[in-house]
């Protein structure tokens, strides 16, 4: 029925966002996902994480496990007219792995893109969160978490090459302040998805 995705930098809150939706969301029965999905293929971008495996390798592990996400969450939902919401997808490869890639590879956007081109499937609506880098360097240290793309330096061209992507994309990004109340922020994103629902409905419809 509909593709929704959350993207954001570590730190902006997404989790808290995806467990609110949840509750919130129940009575249109959706698909929640993720990326790195839990499956193999997400086991291994975890482990290349962790690894510090080589930054080509990892995009393609990235890449690899959103093709099998793809093949076996996400087109069946929606060919069963499921409205799916997944925390991160392709755009947080664009925007994690073009600032990890850069001066690695001459254009890593457009390798990124092109990487993707013919398969994957784009989604409907993207909500952006987006905060101050050095608030979501804070909250991340709550949590003690410290992978290589949660320093402050990478962060803040994450965000950039983020907000970057909405530009180019108004009418299908959504930005959200991620400094704003837990509570504030789910009530802004249920009603922004119910609009799309209704109006994916009325184009069945018609
Ligand atoms: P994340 O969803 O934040 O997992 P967790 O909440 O378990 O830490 O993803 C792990 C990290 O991987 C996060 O820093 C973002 C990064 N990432 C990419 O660099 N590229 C991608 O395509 C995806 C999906 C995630």
């Amino acid at each position: 029925m509909a593709l929704i995705t959350l993207e954001g930098i570590d730190g902006t809150g997404k989790s808290t966002l995806v467990r609110s939706l949840e509750a919130r969301l129940a009575d249109l029965d959706p698909v929640f996902t993720r990326e790195p999905t839990t499956a193999w293929t997400g086991v291994a971008v975890r482990r290349g994480i962790a690894e510090e495996v080589d930054p080509i390798a990892e995009a393609l592990l990235f890449a690899a496990d959103h093709a099998a996400h793809i093949a076996t969450v996400v087109r069946p939902a929606l060919a069963a007219g499921k409205l799916v919401i997944s925390d991160r997808y392709s755009d947080s490869r664009y925007a994690y792995q073009s600032v990890v890639l850069a001066g690695r590879i001459p254009d890593p956007l457009g390798w990124l893109r092109a990487l993707h081109d013919g398969w994957t499937v784009p989604p409907d609506q993207t909500f952006l969160l987006v905060l101050a880098v050095d608030e979501a360097v804070r909250r991340i240290g709550a949590h003690e978490r410290r992978e290589h793309f949660e320093e402050a330096t990478t962060l803040e061209k994450v965000q950039t090459a983020y907000l970057d992507l909405a530009e180019a994309e108004p009418a299908r990004f959504v930005l959200v302040d991620a400094g704003k109340e837990p509570e504030e922020i789910a009530t802004f994103v249920e009603g922004a998805i119910r609009r799309t629902v209704e109006r994916s409905r009325a184009r069945r419809r018609r």
